[in-house]
């Protein structure tokens, strides 16, 4: 690890002094809290990013497989948006009204997850915040439900963990405004009984959830599993709310379509504008009834719900030109591939050096664990976790010129990247395990 950071920070003198510099404006040098997290001893500061790949100011070349976790997911700058936004961005950037560009995503999400109605935020945060407000409000229930160890954004409710089988507020929650604990119950992945005893109150509005988690390392569902959920959920009255955020690698309906699930809520951000802000959600026509029903006309912009860029002209012509032009069902049949490709080189490393690890694939997503077999919840997913290990890994991977995932070992495929950019991150893959063995 030592001659690792040597030899990044060696490697790396411009963006050194742009870290020394940034620490005089920015909080920790970065503008945004996460950055420090990254392996090195400063995170490399960009210069371009086009595709698959990415410059830093240094000049060094990477392959990018973090693809601003799934931010990028349709690749660095693809030419269909960029000719949108620049199209758009000379005819009105935000006005608080329609235009038909909103009308075309609507019925484009329509198409591709089943849900007949849909609105707008800017961030996949906030379209689960106000998916959740909405389900308490139809539902005139207080409690939500999450999957221990589960991401869903900066979402109060969603910062709860299990404790020895308590539900407590996530390490490092930061200034939580009330114990996640009033609003939130919180149950393992895969576990019905659990989630059939936490519902049965009939005190839970609705239940968020990622359809595979995404965010400990990839945790698949049962046989069985989503069915008996939904069968539950609606037993109990309470709605189903599907986070596709990062299951949508799954395919271009994400999971959904993918498995043919039947939730109430959908929420799909990140890559829908091919970076630029903006995120959707959608909901049934027995929901759409339900939230009209409670409506109030003169108070509907102070509700909670909304924002005043949400649903802005560029946003939507950028969603328009990513859903129609970039995420298309061909690049899926090019990325999905890759990841293939991809698990089989880390797997092959992992058997050839006998390292007790694993790797998982979701659609053009992948991802190695520290933990001979794929976890079944989220606690296994956790316990797996090895923070000085996962920091050399993506350290090694990063000084010859890959990108991963950070906080986890996750590769992400986008529609430009190919064998080679794949190829090379099995050598040195397998390089690194190699030198980890040895020095063991
Ligand atoms: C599953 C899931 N939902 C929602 C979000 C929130 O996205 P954003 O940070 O863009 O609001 C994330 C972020 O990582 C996520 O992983």
């Amino acid at each position: 690890m030592e001659r690792e950071q040597q030899r990044f920070i060696h490697e790396h003198p411009k963006s050194q002094a742009l870290f020394e510099r940034a620490g005089k404006s920015l909080l920790g040098g970065v503008p945004m809290n996460w950055m420090v997290k990254w392996a090195g001893a400063f995170p490399p500061f960009v210069r371009e990013a086009q595709g698959a790949h990415f410059y830093d100011v240094d000049g060094h070349r990477y392959v990018d497989l973090c693809l601003g976790d799934t931010g990028a997911m349709t690749g660095h700058s693809p030419s269909a948006t960029v000719q949108a936004i620049e199209e758009q961005a000379r005819r009105g950037i935000t006005l608080m009204l329609p235009g038909e560009d909103a009308i075309f995503v609507g019925e484009e999400l329509q198409t591709r997850f089943g849900l007949q109605y849909w609105q707008f935020a800017l961030t996949a945060t906030d379209a689960n915040r106000f998916s959740i407000r909405l389900a308490r409000q139809i539902t005139g229930r207080p409690k939500i439900l999450v999957f221990n160890w589960c991401y869903h954004g900066t979402v109060d409710e969603t910062f709860i963990t299990l404790k020895d089988g308590v539900a407590r507020a996530r390490q490092g929650n930061i200034g939580p405004p009330v114990d996640p604990a009033v609003t939130t119950k919180v149950v393992e992945f895969n576990d019905l009984p659990g989630l059939e005893q936490a519902l049965a109150p009939r005190d839970v509005a609705c239940v968020l959830a990622e359809p595979a988690l995404t965010n400990v390392g990839i945790v698949h569902p049962e046989a069985g599993y989503h069915k008996a959920m939904r069968e539950l959920t609606l037993k109990y009255g309470t709605l189903l709310i599907i986070d596709e955020t990062h299951t949508i690698c799954a395919g271009p309906g994400g999971y959904t379509r993918a498995e043919n699930l039947d939730p109430d809520f959908l929420v799909f951000g990140k890559p829908i504008a091919g970076g630029v802000p903006g995120a959707a959600y959608g909901f049934t026509v027995e929901v759409a009834k339900r939230i009209v029903d409670q409506q109030s006309l003169e108070d509907c912009d102070v509700g909670g719900i909304g924002g005043t860029l949400a649903g802005n002209a560029l946003s939507l012509a950028a969603m328009r030109a990513t859903l129609t032009k970039v995420l298309t069902k061909e690049a899926f049949d090019r990325m999905i591939p890759m990841a293939e490709r991809w698990t089989a080189g880390v797997e092959k490393a992992i058997s050839e050096f006998g390292v007790p690890w694993n790797v998982t694939r979701l659609g053009c997503r992948a991802e190695y664990l520290f933990s001979p077999q794929p976890p079944k919840n989220g606690t296994e997913a956790h316990d797996a976790m090895d923070f000085e290990l996962e920091r050399f890994m993506h350290l090694y991977a990063m000084n010859r010129g890959i990108l991963l995932t950070p906080f986890h070992n996750m590769a992400l495929m986008s529609p430009q990247t190919d064998a080679s950019d794949i190829d090379q991150h099995t050598r040195v893959f397998r390089e690194a395990v190699q030198e980890l063995v040895v020095q063991a």
